[in-house]
């Protein structure tokens, strides 16, 4: 994180409800690999919508870095990307700084994997935590050099491949950034460089590599899928419309269902299938969400979200639908905590390895705003309060562990308390969500 030093502690009171409409910020998945598609585009590649929070300036700058030229004139400009081509990215003067973003360094990994380049990579401290042995294993297979902090994590060092080596890989952990960095690291390699996942995640690498002319081949049979890159491809830059970020639009979806008299619209929200599980599960927990004008933009299913209040009943959530809603948990447990009956989770081990241990960060802060919690190995179960508010915090804070998605998911707990929810830092949230406290405001005035 870039922003003030000091810990900024909020208070998130429960006030009216949320109203109006509403657009949320570019899709921070689809942001990250513009800039790196773009960077490897020789000539210009144009952004509209792209999302401006600290993770997606870090792979920017990190670009930049690597020798393409990122920057807009002005506030309102699309962002201007002048690419350098595949396989001439040019050795870094100084460590790649990635703050607190795991999506930058796995994915920026695979790029540098199949260039004969050194680099440096170093993070915050909740970064620094965070597995990268899950794309060193493959990467090295490439051929890629590495040496990373003790437990297989950043700072680390690694050198690309001179010559790197087309390598066939089956995801042991369905993860999205693993397949990136390997299907970027392929861009590069002679041959064709395949990812084999059981279990699909989103696949916005496999859509955008596609829309910039690179071949890519996607076989599915029986829920696994098989993808296919040919390697020392050729990328034509492209304009590119980034839709609004569904895991943004999560917080407003899930304050808009459980704050009475809500009546809101959140408007051109990325719905790709890959992403969309979180309103799937809430439909089956009783929300009232309905898709306005659903469209395409830029090769993204997109719609316009109409949230209106309802009381959620709780349910066992399918653990299959896992990879399609992983960073909305957080917020689904905070959902969880206001419905009827008893919501279950499981199979959500990931969860400990993302920007904190997700499942006992959420089971601490629920608890200590009053929600009936039980941590399990793999998920929690809730037994929700029926709609009565949660008691929020009477004394002690939410600690976010830096973890922008805590941070908001209990901002969204807040407006459905008794006496508010103060959380311990909101610094964190700028990494994906700069504007949320100025669009809660203008959602509920
Ligand atoms: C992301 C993939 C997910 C997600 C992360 C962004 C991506 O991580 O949690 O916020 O942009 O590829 P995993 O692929 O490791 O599950």
């Amino acid at each position: 994180m870039n922003s003030p030093s000091l810990p900024q502690p909020r208070r998130f009171m429960p006030a009216g409800p949320l109203r109006g409409r509403i657009r949320v910020p570019g899709d921070k998945s689809i942001s990250h690999r513009a800039i790196m598609l773009g960077a490897l585009a020789v000539g210009e590649t144009r952004v509209t919508g792209l999302l401006e929070g600290e993770d997606v300036m870090a792979t920017a700058a990190a670009l930049g870095a690597l020798g393409a030229t990122i920057y807009k004139e002005r506030a309102d400009d699309p962002w201007s990307i002048h690419g350098v081509g595949v396989g001439a990215l040019l050795q870094p003067e100084s460590a790649l700084e990635m703050g607190n973003s795991g999506t930058s360094t796995r994915l920026l990994m695979g790029l540098i994997a199949s260039h004969a380049i050194t680099a440096a990579f170093t993070g915050d401290a909740s970064l620094s935590k965070r597995p990268m042995g899950r794309v060193i294993e493959p990467l090295s297979r490439i051929g890629a050099q590495f040496t990373p902090s003790p437990g297989g994590t950043l700072p680390l060092m690694m050198t690309g491949a001179p010559v790197p080596v087309p390598i066939e890989y089956r995801l042991p952990v369905p993860s999205a950034q693993v397949k990136s960095a390997i299907l970027l690291a392929g861009l590069n390699t002679a041959g064709i460089t395949t990812v084999i996942e059981p279990v699909p995640t989103r696949d916005h690498t496999e859509r955008m590599l596609r829309g910039f002319g690179a071949r890519v081949e996607v076989e599915e049979s029986g829920g696994t899928r098989t993808i296919r890159i040919h390697g020392e491809a050729d990328l034509r830059p492209q304009a590119i419309i980034v839709p609004g970020d569904p895991s943004s639009a999560a917080f407003f979806i899930v304050a808009a269902t459980l704050v009475e008299g809500s009546d809101l619209v959140i408007e051109n929200v990325g719905l790709n299938p890959t992403r969309a599980g979180l309103i799937e599960v809430l439909r089956q927990m009783g929300a009232d969400i309905t898709a306005i004008e659903p469209r395409e933009v830029g090769g993204e299913p997109v719609a316009d979200l109409h949230v209106r209040h309802s009381v959620l009943r709780g349910i066992e959530v399918d653990p299959a639908l896992a990879p399609s809603m992983i960073d909305e948990f957080p917020i689904l447990f905070v959902a969880a905590a206001l419905a009827q009956g008893r919501t279950t989770t499981s199979g959500l081990e990931e969860l400990r390895v993302k920007e904190s241990d997700r499942l006992a960060a959420m089971a601490t802060a629920l608890a200590a705003v009053g929600a009936r919690v039980e941590e399990t190995a793999d998920g929690l179960a809730i037994d929700g309060s029926g709609g009565a508010p949660l008691r929020g915090t009477t004394d002690g804070r939410i600690e976010t562990h830096l973890d922008h998605r805590i941070a908001m998911s209990m901002a969204v707990a807040g407006l459905a308390s008794v006496d508010g929810v103060e959380v311990d830092d909101v610094r964190p949230i700028g990494t994906s969500f700069p504007a949320f406290e100025a669009l809660l405001e203008q959602a509920r005035a």
